[in-house]
């Protein structure tokens, strides 16, 4: 998997890809510019590849921001690791081994966005159990590791996009996929989110990558 490998299927999605969200991929072998102050404390103590994810998130993240006409600014990471996004902005990041991803858009249009990245690869036999149910895991493909692969990538971009809007953590049980809708829902009450209400996932495959973006639109009880 590469940057422009991912760089690529995202082009080609064309009309698919959603309206009001900005894009940006960074190889975090070719992450080269310097980190705010603020950014340089979160991972002063950090190892090589940390480091280098981190830059490349931030990297990718003033990128995707400046297509919305942002100056470069500082990324912080709150204590709950989460991104500390401007003023008027919802975004999310995602990395692996080679790549890097940021999604930003204005926040008058998009409440929430969640990004995931992975390779597409079946999942190791010994974790899949604990991404969902079978009957969650059959839901998605014939090739169950593989698509124990998809419902990670896929719990982990909604995880991702609603936490800004519920500062809650919880594991992989709390989204459930509904095969007959074709969606993740929220496994018990998560306020603002109700037991059920729907949180919804695009998902791209393809050149050995694993592509999720969740974009709630109107919060709980009116996603789309
Ligand atoms: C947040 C989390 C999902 C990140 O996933 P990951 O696959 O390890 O790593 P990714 O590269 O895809 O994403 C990492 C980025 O997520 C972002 N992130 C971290 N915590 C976050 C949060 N609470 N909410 C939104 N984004 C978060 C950060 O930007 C981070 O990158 P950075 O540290 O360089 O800024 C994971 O670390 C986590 O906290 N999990 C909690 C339990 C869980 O997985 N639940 C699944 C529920 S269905």
């Amino acid at each position: 998997m590469s940057s422009s490998q991912l760089q690529r299927m995202i082009r080609g999605l064309g009309d698919a890809w959603p309206d009001g969200v900005a894009v940006a991929v960074v190889d975090p072998e070719e992450a080269t510019e310097p980190l705010f102050p603020i950014e340089e404390a979160a991972v002063r103590r950090a190892v090589a590849g940390r480091r280098a994810e981190f830059t490349a998130g931030r990297q990718a993240a003033r990128q995707a921001l400046a297509m919305l006409g942002y100056p470069p600014i500082a990324i912080p990471m709150a204590e709950d690791r989460a991104p500390v996004w401007p003023q008027g902005i919802v975004g999310s990041l995602s990395h692996c081994p080679a790549v890097c991803i940021a999604v930003v858009a204005d926040a008058s249009r998009i409440a929430s966005l969640g990004v995931d990245i992975e390779p597409f690869d079946p999942l190791p036999e010994d974790i899949v159990h604990e991404i969902g149910r079978e009957d969650e895991i059959a839901g998605i493909g014939p090739d169950r590791r593989l698509a124990a692969r998809q419902l990670f990538s896929a719990k982990e971009a909604a995880y991702k996009a609603q936490y800004p809007l519920t500062r809650t953590l919880f594991g992989f049980e709390g989204l459930r996929y509904d095969q007959v809708r074709r969606t993740l829902r929220f496994a018990r009450p998560v306020p603002p989110f109700a037991k059920g209400d729907p949180i919804p996932v695009s998902q791209w495959t393809g050149d050995g990558l694993c592509l999720s973006l969740s974009v709630l639109h109107t919060g709980p009880g009116g996603t789309s």
